[in-house]
């Protein structure tokens, strides 16, 4: 497997990534943020890059099934309906709900991914779903993975960077070789992805820490939203993997059969949801 990692998705050409291979991060907060609106039954999910682009596709949508959502500086847009913690996106808000979302780096990012084979959505909160949605892809020990961190105002940003490593890390042991030097491995890794297992290796040990200590933490704690960083260094809470097919997200790949059916029982598989269980992804 070669494995590349952006550190954000400035000068990043959507055609770079094209038929590739992507996972989109942004831990603070927006993909954590998608991956519990997913969980609440969100029918749909677009991300958009600015403001006037998201006032003007709901403009030309149903707006009682559709929500406008997303932050600048982290604070809910003015006249939007949800802003960007994931406490906000309850089954209550969203279930059967488009949303048009728009946030600093994350949707940004996601943007970019329009032309990817696959890409999902990954945070802290569906590390090891993700490690299974990328294991049932056919033949993705021979893949090129791209891991696009969203970063922080076009910079690197530290949380993104030790959820990359520490994807790195879970596949590395999944896959088996635990070298990336010499021929006998199967990975390949790019400067940058060596880069992030560095990064996991030094901030992985305690990630509310890393988290609440990262540039935007300490941002996100000024603003109130201490608890985002303590949901979001939760690993593995939201065990389901939001998918971006071209420029929306309305499927999610869940592994677990409690949480199927306990989502099941709530009504939550519903609409135009597609879920899987463990299979193999087109
Ligand atoms: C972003 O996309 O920049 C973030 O999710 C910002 C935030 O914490 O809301």
């Amino acid at each position: 497997m070669q494995i590349t990692v952006y550190f954000t998705p400035n000068h990043l050409d959507e055609l770079e990534l094209r038929d590739k291979i992507v996972v989109a991060i942004d831990v603070l907060r927006a993909s954590t943020t998608i991956t519990y609106a997913m969980l609440a039954g969100a029918r749909e999910i677009i991300p958009v890059a600015s403001v006037e682009q998201a006032m003007k596709i709901v403009g030309n949508l149903h707006s009682t099934s559709t929500l406008l959502c997303g932050e600048r500086g982290g604070k809910r847009i003015e006249g939007f309906t949800l802003g960007n913690s994931p406490f906000e996106y309850t089954e209550e808000a969203v279930n059967g709900k488009a949303l048009i979302l728009t946030t600093t780096n994350g949707a940004v990012a996601l943007t970019k991914a329009k032309y990817a084979r696959q890409c999902f959505v990954s945070s802290f909160v569906n590390l090891t779903a993700t490690i299974e949605a990328l294991s049932a892809i056919e033949g993705v020990a021979n893949e090129h993975l791209i891991i696009l961190c969203s970063g922080r105002e076009e910079e690197f940003s530290l949380e993104d960077a030790t959820c990359a490593g520490m994807l790195i890390n879970r596949l590395q042991a999944r896959f088996g070789s635990s070298s990336y030097t010499e021929s006998r491995s199967s990975f390949h890794f790019s400067d940058s992805a060596r880069a992030a297992l560095s990064i996991y290796r030094e901030y992985g040990n305690d990630i509310y820490r890393t988290l609440r200590e990262s540039d935007h933490g300490r941002h996100l704690v000024e603003l109130g939203f201490e608890a985002d960083i303590k949901a979001a260094s939760e690993i593995d809470s939201a065990p389901l993997v939001p998918v971006l097919e071209q420029t929306a997200i309305k499927k999610k790949l869940i592994f677990s059969e409690s949480l199927r059916v306990q989502l099941e029982e709530r009504g939550l598989l519903k609409d135009g949801t597609k879920t899987v269980r463990k299979t193999k992804v087109a």
